[in-house]
């Protein structure tokens, strides 16, 4: 696709795209905005490279898309001033932990999961901290005509809690403190039912939505062919081909889509990584 406003480099045949010539520090016309959506319809994540702007400015241009959700559940500190940026930042005295993501979508285990993310790379180690995201459309694509119609129709829960919780903060289990306070973030909550299948509500794209973050049951299936398929699809959702690895540079501004794709953040680093990110909300998928 080729656009009037900013030109466009594709960075993977499945997905990602780097933007050159918007300054983002700047209003966007309707013509310019427009733009930039089709092409985060088009390539599912975009990149803006170079950018210098405020919070405010950061929750202005997430408003075009949509509301931020200054409520999501996620565990990361929020800004004073703008409580709808999360600060997600690591350093030598709080190093991420190597092994600890998990491939994701954000806050999928709500009714209405997340639109799309808005990150903005406030200050990038010399290596490491990637971030691959994966197109769930190509890799839908890519499925035999049988496996696809053995999906169509099946629903699955995602956990907000399970297996993340586990996996990314296992030391809260490790005391009655961290117990309890598991124990007060689910006592009203309740996975919720997506379909394994999802149409994007504009394009009409179809792609996977199952991640091994959050999805934690097959709805009408036995634990034991619900793992099975489900672990079928996490290992497949992981083949190179459907990705695309960013390698971050300080002011990089990156925008993707949640409807049609998995992330991942790559924990390799001890120097500092300090990220602001706005999640936008959703509809209902279906
Ligand atoms: C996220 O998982 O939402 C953040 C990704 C990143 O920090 O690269």
């Amino acid at each position: 696709m080729t656009y009037e406003s900013f030109t466009l480099n594709e960075m993977s045949p499945a997905c990602g795209g780097i933007i050159e010539g918007i300054d983002l520090s700047q209003d966007l016309t309707n013509r310019q905005f427009d733009e930039i959506h089709d092409a985060l319809l088009d390539r599912t994540v975009i990149v803006f490279r170079d950018q210098h702007i405020t919070p405010d400015q950061q929750v202005a241009l997430a408003r075009r898309f949509g509301e931020p959700q200054p409520a999501a559940v996620s565990g990361f500190e929020k800004s004073a001033e703008n409580p709808e940026v999360d600060i997600l930042e690591y350093d030598a005295d709080n190093p991420p932990h190597v092994t600890r993501d998990l491939w994701h979508t954000d806050f999928v285990g709500t009714e209405r999961p997340t639109l799309g993310t808005v990150l903005y790379a406030k200050d990038i180690p010399p290596e490491g901290g990637d971030t691959i995201w994966v197109s769930t459309a190509a890799a839908y694509e890519a499925l035999s005509e049988r496996m696809k119609a053995h999906l169509d129709g099946l629903w699955a829960f995602h956990n907000s809690y399970q297996p993340y919780d586990e996996h990314v903060r296992p030391e809260m289990y490790e005391d009655e403190k961290g117990t309890d306070y598991i124990k007060s973030r689910r006592a009203t909550y309740r996975p919720a039912l997506h379909p394994m299948v999802r149409t994007h509500p504009v394009t009409g794209k179809q792609g996977l939505f199952v991640n091994e973050s959050m999805t934690s049951l097959i709805k009408d299936m036995d634990k034991r062919e619900s793992d099975f398929l489900l672990r079928y699809l996490f290992d497949y959702l992981r083949t190179p081909e459907f990705n695309y690895r960013h390698r971050w540079q300080t002011n990089d501004l990156a925008i993707w889509d949640n409807r049609l794709s998995l992330h991942y953040a790559l924990f390799d680093y001890t120097d500092h990584r300090l990220m602001h990110r706005i999640v936008i909300q959703g509809d209902v998928p279906y």
